[in-house]
């Protein structure tokens, strides 16, 4: 019951713009700098290559929420470009996670495209891959059929599914040959569209995730949970599936242990490392996901 509130509390702080706005000018606080990797392109260039030194492969993400006009949305896409051109330029094992949001999806859905394909026009220059990040229910079949028109011209790129919506498995299904990150779904969903019971929610997980498996694609598992992960290991490993066919991701900040032991078995571990001002929704959302980690954002409020 208490979890229910603090998540829903913690949800709505990452949807106040208000909230979000003002905490641009903080800078990092009440421990968000744990699971933010400092605010500018080189920062997180610097996090990302101590990252690869102790084995860790990366994916990086420049923040933002609430893109509302056309200008923020340019100013979006030509800081991923920077990014993904500071990330060749410093020769880092990363590639670049974004949101469409951020590229102006809610305002007009072709100028977005067209952002996007300035993304992925950069990408193909340095041999890098673009993965599409997976919003709200709100945003799931838009993302979808973009990502379908950009496949028709790239093929570094690639989207998210979310294990919790009623329709994740058949979107695998139709999303075969397209490199997919599967999670369990971060967003409130309505009954009407997405499984509400963890034990259900794990089950469908599962299922995507074999289902990618075996359809011989390249499949990124991402989750901190150790059970779903080690079910991934022997399902693998059962059916011979190659280790080069799939990957395991972690955010930046969370479980380092278990993805320094996993890069040290031997499998790709890619950790999705969050960067910029625009903190405030993402750290909120990890906090509503998880409330033990109210512990560490109490701490940092603390120590500041
Ligand atoms: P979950 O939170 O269900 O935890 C299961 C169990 O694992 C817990 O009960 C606990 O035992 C253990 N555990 C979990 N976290 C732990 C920790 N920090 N320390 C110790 N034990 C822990 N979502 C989305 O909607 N769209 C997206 O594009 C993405 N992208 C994305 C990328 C990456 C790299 C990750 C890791 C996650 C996402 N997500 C996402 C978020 C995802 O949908 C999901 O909300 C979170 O990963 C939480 O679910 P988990 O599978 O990690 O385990």
């Amino acid at each position: 019951m208490l979890a229910e509130v603090s998540k829903n509390v913690f949800l709505h702080a990452s949807q106040n713009k208000a909230l979000n706005k003002a905490a641009k000018k903080w800078g990092l606080r009440f421990g968000a700098a744990q699971v933010v990797a400092g605010d500018t392109i080189e920062h997180a260039i610097k996090k990302v290559r101590e990252l690869n030194e102790k084995g860790l492969v990366c994916t990086l993400d420049h923040l933002g929420e609430f893109v509302s006009s056309k200008e923020e949305a340019i100013e979006a896409t030509q800081y991923n470009v920077r990014t993904l051109e500071a990330m060749g330029q410093a020769g880092v094992t990363c590639n670049l996670s974004v949101k469409m949001t951020q590229l102006g999806l809610d305002i007009d859905r072709s100028f977005c495209v067209e952002n996007m394909r300035r993304i992925l026009e950069t990408a193909k220059k340095y041999d890098n891959f673009v993965r599409i990040d997976m919003e709200d229910y709100a945003h799931c079949q838009m993302t979808l059929d973009i990502l379908r028109e950009l496949r028709k011209t790239f093929d570094n790129v690639g989207t998210v599914i979310q294990a919790y919506l009623f329709r994740a498995e058949q979107d695998v299904k139709e999303l075969k040959g397209i490199p997919l990150r599967l999670v369990k779904g971060a967003y409130q969903e309505s009954p009407t569209v997405a499984f509400q019971d963890k034990a259900q929610i794990d089950e469908n997980y599962m299922r995507i995730i074999e289902e990618h498996l075996l359809s011989g694609t390249y499949t990124a598992i991402a989750s901190h949970d150790h059970n779903i992960i080690a079910k991934v290991k022997e399902f693998a490993h059962k059916n011979n599936i190659p280790r080069t066919q799939f990957e395991f991701q972690m955010l930046y900040g969370f479980r380092t242990d278990m993805q320094l032991s996993l890069a040290k078995e031997g499998y790709t571990m890619r950790v999705y490392v969050p960067f910029g001002n625009d903190w405030f929704g993402y750290f909120m959302r990890r906090l509503a996901e998880r409330p033990q980690n109210v512990a560490f954002a109490l701490k940092g409020f603390f120590s500041k």
